[in-house]
């Protein structure tokens, strides 16, 4: 029992992947908010679901969802820009729900051993949309195990089982993914023994880069100085382990952190001089997030095996993929990918549409162009606050930092969290990560008047929350 103890309370320092569900202005926010019909969800809720961190027990009970909006029981509307990164088309699109259905009563099932027009479409469609020649693949229900079988095809490959990945990260709640993942939280208490093989690096992330560097005046990194210590360090894990089968990481961090300039091409170098292959985990920002259809474009850099889902089943049904170079095509005798869902013709539907949706629409586009105008927006918003330490982001994945102080950069998660309330009072629902980043994913349907609101809210909740902080 004790041991249950201990590991609770550090997973409960370690605590970075969300805002906390238990903490007293939570409680506080409950107690003013939701109605009579939200609390009796809550508590049978509670009542029935395992309770774990930063999950259940839940902040509120919603009704509907639709385009960029989610509404509670008692009728409150909110901007949703979290979404788990699952809602790229908004909610509810009305094509795709019209194709789902078609699709039920076409063909609703294929068991394993059929093959399915629609999977096969799916399959062809992403093929032609991944970067490069990566082309043959599988599908799985969701992330944590997509990256599992991406790992399981580069241990057949290379002959080799050992991983690397980045400390913080999050790879998925399965034990091999878990294992890949970089936080005590999915690591340590039920998680534990971990899959052996698995090596952690420190990540990029210049704002607070791990190494040490500082960023200058602009808050870019000054490479000249810091030489990518990041990208050394992963080349010399990789040299000193001599037998890894796979580095897997996020080309953007979900922090968000982004790579520094030359990051990404120069572990590509090193995984091709280690024989190592490199896996990019691409399911909350592939899709077009962050203003590319895939992140890694940003960076020019095609990892040997990409892996995407959340947005894949456009909001609705769950279904990811992992695809990899055709060359990778190796495991023959092998069922590592053998899930019941594999080639399902209504979430291969929902993925196939949902893919066309967001090329009819011009959605990567609008992320683009949304995220620049939201980026200018914030840049204003911190010359003149001093509570902004730093804004990031790519399209329509950005991190505000909040912090005590600019110079020691101590984070303010109390600030973070008191914003992030002030901001559903006003209808606009975002996560913090880390406690301290308030993290902005909202849909790639999001108008440029919408991003604008939005901002303004988060201004005006800082605003107050930090009076109500010197009063
Ligand atoms: C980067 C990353 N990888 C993997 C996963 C796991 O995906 P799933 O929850 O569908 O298993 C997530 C989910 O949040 C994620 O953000």
């Amino acid at each position: 029992m004790e041991g249950w103890f201990v590991t609770n309370s550090m997973a409960r320092v370690a605590q970075s992947e969300s805002d906390t569900n238990l903490t007293g202005r939570r409680a506080e926010w409950q107690a003013r908010v939701l109605d009579g019909k939200a609390r009796d969800i809550l508590a049978r809720d509670e009542r029935y679901f395992l309770r774990q961190s930063v999950s259940t027990p839940c902040l509120n009970a919603i009704a509907r969802a639709e385009g960029i909006w989610i509404e509670d029981t008692a009728g409150r509307r909110y901007m949703d820009f979290h979404g788990n990164n699952v809602h790229h088309i908004g909610y509810g699109h009305p094509r795709l729900k019209a194709a789902i259905a078609r699709q039920m009563d076409e063909l609703p099932f294929a068991p394993r051993r059929y093959a399915c027009d629609t999977a096969a479409r799916l399959a062809e469609k992403l093929a032609a949309i991944a970067p490069a020649s990566l082309s043959k693949l599988l599908f799985t229900t969701g992330g944590s195990d997509a990256n599992e079988v991406a790992i399981k095809v580069a241990r057949i490959a290379t002959g080799r089982f050992k991983t690397l990945s980045f400390w913080d990260a999050f790879h998925g709640a399965g034990f091999g993914a878990g294992a890949l993942s970089g936080e005590a939280l999915f690591r340590s208490g039920p998680a534990a023994p971990l899959v052996a093989g698995a090596s952690h690096v420190a990540p990029f992330g210049c704002y607070r880069c791990p190494y040490g560097h500082p960023v200058d005046g602009a808050g870019q990194p000054d490479l000249a100085r810091c030489g990518l210590a990041c990208a050394r360090m992963v080349e010399y894990v990789l040299e000193r382990e001599g037998d890894i089968a796979a580095l897997i990481a996020e080309p953007a961090r979900a922090v968000p952190f982004l790579p520094p300039p030359g990051y990404w091409k120069a572990v590509r170098d090193a995984c091709h001089r280690h024989g190592t292959l490199l896996i990019f985990d691409e399911i909350p920002t592939g899709l077009g997030k962050t203003g590319r259809m895939f992140a890694c474009e940003h960076d020019e850099v095609v990892p040997d095996i990409l892996v995407m889902g959340k947005a894949l089943g456009g909001g609705i049904l769950p279904i990811a993929a992992c695809i990899t170079r055709p060359e990778l095509d190796v495991a023959g005798e092998w069922a590592f990918g053998h899930y019941t869902h594999e080639k399902n013709p209504v979430t291969t539907r929902a993925a196939l549409t949902t893919i066309e949706i967001i090329e009819d629409e011009g959605l990567v586009e609008n992320a683009a162009r949304v995220g620049r105008a939201a980026l200018a927006r914030l840049d204003a918003m911190k010359s003149r606050n001093a509570a902004i330490g730093d804004v990031r982001g790519r399209g329509l994945l950005i991190g505000i930092e909040m912090v005590r102080d600019r110079t020691s950069k101590e984070p303010d998660r109390d600030l973070a969290e008191a914003v992030m309330y002030g901001a559903l009072d006003r209808g606009l629902s975002f996560k913090t990560t880390m406690g301290n980043v308030l993290t902005l994913t909202p849909p790639l349907t999001v108008t440029e008047a919408e991003m604008m609101q939005a901002l303004a809210i988060i201004d005006e909740a800082i605003g107050e929350a930090t009076r109500r902080r010197s009063a």
